[in-house]
């Protein structure tokens, strides 16, 4: 009872330290809480159709990590001579491809392949043009170290990272750690995932349902596309166009680059390539995995022709029973893979280099 009676007394005479006391604890609480979400929540705007994307369990986005990984991705400190950053193969005008057929890497030395486009990968579960890659925090590593890319050893940028007082800073606000490799790996592959296009003519007219949203020559290419005849949506399907297989379409009889048999030695994955995703094809020319054909229509009219011999050519690029397009068809299912094209993802602004940012 007297206890009772000395805690009341104490709380009279104390009340208003009580009182203020409390008061801090619970602005301290609160403003902790609303500050955390305000500042790393990053949801992906998820296009009508698209499956839920992959994003590991250790590398959850956040409005911290996607920024400092753009800024990263856009620095040409990451490479040997600090003249090329990932971007410059990279460009968001060619869907962060670019318009030669090989790259130019620093020394102005030229790679072997294509640049791919990057769009949508948070879809995607190999990578390169010979799946050889199954992360996109490990496809960080590969370019930075080519010596016909960035050309830079991985302990060199991190010790650049860690002498620079901004990125410091920026490492610590988004993994709590100094840039090292591993973070460095993460906050890139943050920022490629939320490259997102689902805003082409194909997605209002297929996904949203907007039947006005193509003319006649574009729903007979659609129909073309889609149908047994040319059978393309045999391996470019779902919501990337594109089926996560390797295939033979038969470019050469004899393959100067053997592709998928790089990666497993199997005579029957020789001159297999990814299916590459067709979203913003007309942005994204030369074309196949060495930029040998140069337009859309001669695309085309190398399937028309059923492509080179080859022992392991898909049965699908072929025409045995069916007559081929004639000029008109081909023109339709050109206009077709125009219609793929998204220029609210090439024009959005959270994807372009910052102006303040020096690169
Ligand atoms: C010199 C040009 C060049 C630079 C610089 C470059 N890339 Fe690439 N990128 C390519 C080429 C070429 C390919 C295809 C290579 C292959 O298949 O072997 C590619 C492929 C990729 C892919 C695979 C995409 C897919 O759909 O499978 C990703 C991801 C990627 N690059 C990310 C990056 C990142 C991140 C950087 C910077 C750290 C970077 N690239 C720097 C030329 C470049
Ligand atoms: C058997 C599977 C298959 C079929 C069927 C197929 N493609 Fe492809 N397509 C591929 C592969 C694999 C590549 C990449 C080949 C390479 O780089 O060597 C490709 C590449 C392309 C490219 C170039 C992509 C780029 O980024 O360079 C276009 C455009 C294309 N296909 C359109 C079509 C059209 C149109 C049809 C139907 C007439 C079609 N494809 C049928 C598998 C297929």
């Amino acid at each position: 009872m007297l206890r009772v009676i000395s805690v009341i007394k104490f709380l009279s005479r104390n009340w208003i330290k009580i009182a203020i006391l409390s008061s801090i604890c619970i602005y301290l609480f609160t403003g902790s809480i609303i500050n955390f979400k305000k500042e790393t929540a990053y949801n992906i705007n998820l296009p009508m159709g698209f499956p839920d994307p992959i994003i590991p369990e250790d590398n959850q986005l956040t409005q911290e990590r996607v920024a400092l990984g753009k800024m990263l991705f856009y620095d040409k400190m990451l490479s040997q001579d600090k003249t090329i950053s990932c971007g410059s193969c990279h460009a968001p005008n060619n869907s962060f491809s670019d318009n030669k057929d090989f790259s130019f890497g620093v020394n102005n030395t030229t790679g072997e392949r294509n640049a791919m486009p990057l769009i949508n990968l948070a879809w995607s579960n190999s990578f390169l043009w010979d799946g050889g890659v199954p992360t996109l925090e490990m496809q960080v590593m590969n370019p930075l170290t080519n010596p016909k890319e960035m050309n830079i050893s991985i302990s060199e940028a991190v010790k650049r990272l860690n002498e620079n007082k901004t990125y410091v800073k920026l490492f610590k606000k988004a993994y709590g750690s100094k840039p090292d490799a591993n973070t460095l790996f993460k906050a890139i592959a943050s920022f490629e995932r939320t490259l997102v296009s689902g805003n082409s003519k194909f997605d209002q007219y297929y996904y949203k349902k907007d039947a006005m949203a193509y003319n006649n020559s574009e729903i007979r290419g659609y129909y073309l596309f889609m149908g047994s005849r040319a059978h393309c949506s045999s391996c470019h399907s779902g919501v990337n166009l594109t089926n996560n297989t390797f295939q033979n379409k038969g470019l050469y009889e004899d393959y100067p680059d053997q592709g998928r048999y790089k990666i497993t030695y199997l005579e029957n994955d020789k001159g297999k390539f990814k299916v590459p995703t067709l979203r913003n094809i007309a942005l994204t020319g030369p074309y196949m995995h060495d930029g040998s054909i140069k337009t859309l229509e001669e695309v085309v009219r190398h399937y028309n022709n059923g492509g080179k011999n080859h022992p392991n050519k898909s049965s699908h690029v072929h025409f045995p029973e069916e007559p081929p397009f004639n000029d008109e068809e081909i023109k339709d299912l050109v206009n077709f893979l125009h219609t793929l094209t998204d220029m609210e993802f090439v024009n959005n602004p959270a994807f372009k280099p910052d102006t303040s940012a020096k690169n």
